[in-house]
């Protein structure tokens, strides 16, 4: 909490912040990597160079400031940042260096606007928010057994091609030790050291949780498009690993769990890669409670780009509530009871829509749709579930 003195200026913030908050991030990172080259190892650069990420550290800030009085509004978006911090490796000598540039940022945008007791009341709001995130990783830290930016080695021991551009890795400890406890719609963040000595992060869901001595990640190749480059790691990823390489991973984190050990129908929602975390929560269903009624609907461009069918079938064949629903938006002659076009929630089987939990990934047009579309068909904002392969952009709670 901050104090009644500084709460004023903050409140009267939010309006600014939401006409500069992009321009104050901007101004941020750019200081603040001039003066911490280091700290580009830490952060995704196909992320600054996109601005998803200066729009979501805008949006946390943002949302901060817009739920001052009642911070226990953003206490979801907290805990998945904080997930997030410790997989990569954030450590609590970090938040001062950010602290400073954003302050920095904050004055030199604002300019005449940003007064000695509006500066003060955000240095102020802003140890707050640190301290709390360092507490929360702190525990997190201990809880994983590690310090902070500890990676493990993990062996490949298997690669497979799941479709066109998605590989799936599964990999195990190196020192032989057991694999950490993970859930479904958990993450690993892959340290990749390249050889000119930049270092980059990126996490990967866990595309099956269900084999005691090893964990699985699938990884979608990101080509290059028009005008915009190849992605850097998983080309990496995709190039370079083989069976026996070995990865620098983090523990599993994340805070998205579509739930596997209930009885409750459950719908699973994906579109593209979206399918990872998805296929995990249903190959845990079909070890754990393969009598649980479950709707699986996925979306994918064609047959050739259609990860995990042969997770799909099995599961099909354990589970004989399973219902699963394919739609390509490219159908073949070949294709076999799949359903053409984008995902459509009105050609979803019926369930009771306050019985269900509903957990969706994909591309963030896809699930905007859905997201939409089920609200609209009655499906209670308590039972939706997303998951954000990037920065999530926090828009609902502003
Ligand atoms: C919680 C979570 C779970 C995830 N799970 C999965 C998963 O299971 N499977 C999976 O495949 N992915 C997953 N992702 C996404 C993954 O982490 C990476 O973001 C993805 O692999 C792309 O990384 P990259 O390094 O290949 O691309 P990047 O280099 O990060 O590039 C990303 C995009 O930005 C564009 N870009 C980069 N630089 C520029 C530039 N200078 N100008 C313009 N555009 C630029 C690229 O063209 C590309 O389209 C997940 C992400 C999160 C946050
Ligand atoms: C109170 C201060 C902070 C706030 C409000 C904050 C907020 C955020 C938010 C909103 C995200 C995106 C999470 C998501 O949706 O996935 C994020 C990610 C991240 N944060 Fe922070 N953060 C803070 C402090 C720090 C510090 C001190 C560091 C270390 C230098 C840091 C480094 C990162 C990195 C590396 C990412 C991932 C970025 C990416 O992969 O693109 N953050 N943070």
């Amino acid at each position: 909490m901050i104090s009644a003195a500084s709460r004023p200026y903050i409140d009267a913030s939010v309006p600014v912040l939401r006409e500069h908050g992009v321009a104050i991030t901007t101004t941020f990172y750019r200081t603040m990597f001039a003066a911490h080259p280091e700290l580009s190892n830490l952060f995704n650069m196909g992320n600054q160079a996109t601005g998803a990420q200066q729009q979501s550290l805008a949006s946390a800030v943002f949302a901060y400031a817009a739920n001052i009085g009642d911070p226990s509004a953003l206490a979801p978006v907290i805990e998945r940042i904080v997930h997030k911090h410790v997989s990569i490796g954030i450590r609590a000598e970090h938040y001062p260096i950010v602290g400073r540039h954003l302050l920095g940022a904050i004055a030199s945008t604002l300019g005449d606007a940003a007064t000695p007791p509006l500066l003060a009341a955000w240095d102020e709001a802003y140890h707050a928010l640190a301290t709390l995130f360092i507490e929360a990783e702190r525990a997190m830290y201990a809880k994983a057994g590690i310090t902070p930016g500890q990676r493990r080695a993990m062996r490949v021991t298997e690669v497979t091609q799941e479709s066109a551009d998605v590989v799936s890795i599964r990999m195990s400890p190196e020192d032989g030790a057991p694999v950490a406890t993970s859930k479904p719609g958990q993450y690993l963040s892959v340290q990749v050291d390249f050889a000119d000595g930049h270092r980059q992060i990126r996490q990967y869901s866990l595309s099956d949780t269900t084999q005691p001595d090893s964990l699985r990640i699938s990884v979608k190749r990101e080509a290059a498009g028009a005008g915009t480059p190849a992605g850097e790691v998983s080309n990496w990823i995709h190039d370079n690993v083989r069976v026996g390489s070995v990865l620098q991973v983090s523990p599993p984190f994340g805070d998205f769990a579509p739930e596997s050990e209930s009885d409750e129908p459950v719908v699973l929602l994906s579109a593209g890669v979206g399918i990872t975390p998805m296929i995990a929560a249903l190959k845990r269903i079909a070890q754990v409670n393969p009598q649980r009624r479950v709707i699986f609907a996925h979306a994918a461009r064609n047959a050739a780009h259609h990860a995990h069918q042969l997770d799909m079938a099995a599961a099909h064949k354990a589970m004989p509530h399973l219902q699963l629903i394919t739609f390509y938006e490219e159908v073949s002659a070949h294709d076999c009871g799949v359903l053409p076009g984008w995902m459509d929630v009105a050609r979803l089987p019926a369930w009771p829509r306050s019985e269900a939990n509903v957990y969706m990934c994909g591309p963030l047009p896809f699930m905007q749709a859905q997201w939409l579309a089920l609200v609209g068909a009655g499906v209670p904002v308590t039972r939706l579930h997303r998951e954000v392969f990037g920065p999530d952009m926090l828009d609902h709670l502003l």
